[in-house]
């Protein structure tokens, strides 16, 4: 029989998870139906009972929805917990299960696709919102040499600081504290890669040789990469990378098979200029 996944969020029609979701199953030979649901923004909570009762096995879950998951998750997971934020739920009887593959697959991506070990490198993260938060953890477990969380609001990065403080010690303030300081590895978070700005980043932020890595994904080149670029970095990437990578996360959490990434990150890579 046919088990039946999707992703909901609002708006949903952008989302690549059908595909990619959908490429998985072809490649691994798994009998899935991955479909795209749109849930009114009060209609969360019961859209996924709807389709859990319904026999739906396991959701994916994007914007504006990430928090409400996880206050309907019966056994969230490390991931799930430490993120505070869930974007992958998987149905077992009474129990919803939930995670947040969103910060594995960052990293996967910077170190498997990418080539650059985070261990002992200089990190950086631009922003203090949910991506940043996901993104923490899973970083920190690969022994960087440090953590800077930057943020126009200075506020968000130093309760950042406080709320992993058992788990990293992170580096947090305002950009322009940033001022001398250098990074292997600059990423950002903010929600600035959908917009025209520019972040106040410092001159000299980028070490020589740095990666600067753009979350948002098939924007082409973002503000923040034009930045990196202008400064000479010749190392940048958006994340087309960490999307397939959460994606095959869940996949294998849900069906215990993992799927080949590199196809479906050709597929859907939109040229950097
Ligand atoms: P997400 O869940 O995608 O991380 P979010 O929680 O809304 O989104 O966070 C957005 C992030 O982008 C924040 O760090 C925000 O900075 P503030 O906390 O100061 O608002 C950052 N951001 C948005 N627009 C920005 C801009 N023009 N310049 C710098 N940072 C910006």
């Amino acid at each position: 029989m046919t088990d039946r996944y999707a992703v909901i969020g609002q708006p949903i029609s952008h989302s690549k998870s059908p595909l990619i979701h959908g490429l998985f199953a072809q490649a691994t030979g798994q009998d899935i139906a991955y479909t795209a649901i749109e849930a009114s923004l009060d209609g969360f909570a019961a859209t996924v009972q709807a389709f859990r009762a319904s026999g739906g096995r396991g959701m994916n879950v994007t914007l504006p929805f990430k928090l409400q998951a996880f206050d309907i998750a019966t056994d969230p997971m490390e991931s799930a917990r430490l993120a505070g934020a869930v974007n992958a739920l998987k149905f077992e009887g009474e129990r919803i299960l939930a995670q947040n593959f969103d910060g594995l697959g960052l990293v996967n991506d910077i170190q498997r696709n990418l080539g650059v070990a985070l261990a002992g490198k200089r990190v950086l993260i631009c922003g203090a919102g949910g991506a940043t938060r996901g993104a923490i953890l899973p970083m920190a477990q690969q022994g960087p040499a440090c953590i800077a969380i930057a943020n126009r609001t200075a506020d968000k990065a130093l309760e950042l600081k406080r709320a992993f403080a058992a788990h990293a010690d992170l580096q947090a303030g305002g950009y322009d504290e940033l001022a001398g300081e250098s990074f292997d590895i600059v990423l950002n978070a903010t929600s600035t890669g959908l917009s025209q700005a520019e972040l106040p980043l410092p001159a000299g932020v980028f070490a020589p040789g740095a990666l600067a890595y753009e979350l948002v994904y098939g924007k082409g080149l973002t503000p923040f990469l034009k930045q990196a670029q202008a400064a000479g970095v010749s190392h940048v990437a958006d994340g087309v990378g960490m999307l397939v990578e959460q994606a095959a996360e869940a996949f294998e959490w849900w069906r215990g098979v993992r799927p080949d990434t590199r196809p479906v990150i050709d597929r859907l890579t939109v040229p950097l200029v």
